[in-house]
């Protein structure tokens, strides 16, 4: 049985995807932790209604990146975790935590990376006159928002799109895509290959 330690920063939507799929699909892995680096995290409290653990590692507490990922890292270890899950983690991770837990960490990105990383992307994506939008899960590296793909997703870019009505449109199907890709990580489906990840059973990692 894996362990699966998901860390959020607000709402929680993908964390509560990937707990539900884990649970009415009888994944053989549990999600062991929820831990937010903010107390008010409206996520926790569906963690807690669900008996999982959580852990809040309050940034504002440290006084360093270093300072509050040693935390952070030491939090996550008691949980004994296989895969470290970010769902809407709004904090950059230091080297020191990436090598720690390498390959062990996934991330999903509201784009169609290599196309706008950081924030704001959808805003981006519509200023820019994309015709496409979407969402990649990832594993993390030291490179900000471009370690090797595991899955990406696409929507449409429709006229007159604002910010909130694509970002709803990628986020349904970001809830589609995440636990899957999350699912054929704890099985192991997974090959890597010069930075190129492949499933080794030929599913499509593209999400149209
Ligand atoms: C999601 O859209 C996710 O892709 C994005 O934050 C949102 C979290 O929503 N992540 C990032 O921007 C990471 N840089 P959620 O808390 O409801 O899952």
């Amino acid at each position: 049985m894996k362990n699966i330690v998901i860390l959020i920063s607000g709402r929680g939507s993908n964390m509560e995807a990937i707990v539900r799929a884990c649970t009415t699909e009888s994944w053989d892995a549990r999600v062991a932790a929820v831990v937010s680096n903010r107390p008010q995290a409206a996520g926790l409290a569906f963690a807690n209604e669900r008996g999982i653990a959580t852990a809040v590692v309050d940034h504002k507490a440290y006084p360093t990146r270093d300072a509050f990922d040693a935390e952070l890292a030491a939090t996550i270890d008691r949980f004994a975790p296989d895969l470290i899950v970010l769902a809407g983690f709004m904090r950059l991770l230091t080297p020191a935590f990436i090598q720690r837990f390498h390959r062990r960490i996934v991330n999903i990105h509201p784009s169609l990376l290599p196309a706008f990383t950081g924030l704001d992307t959808h805003r981006r994506a519509i200023e820019t006159g994309c015709k496409v939008a979407g969402a990649t899960v990832h594993y993390v590296t030291e490179d900000l928002d471009n370690g090797p793909i595991v899955a990406q997703a696409i929507v449409p870019v429709l006229p007159g799109d604002t910010e909130a009505t694509l970002s709803a449109r990628v986020l349904s199907r970001e809830h589609q895509m995440y636990p899957r890709a999350v699912q054929w990580i704890v099985q192991g489906l997974l090959r890597e290959e010069n930075g190129v990840v492949t499933h080794i059973g030929g599913e499509s990692q593209l999400l149209t």
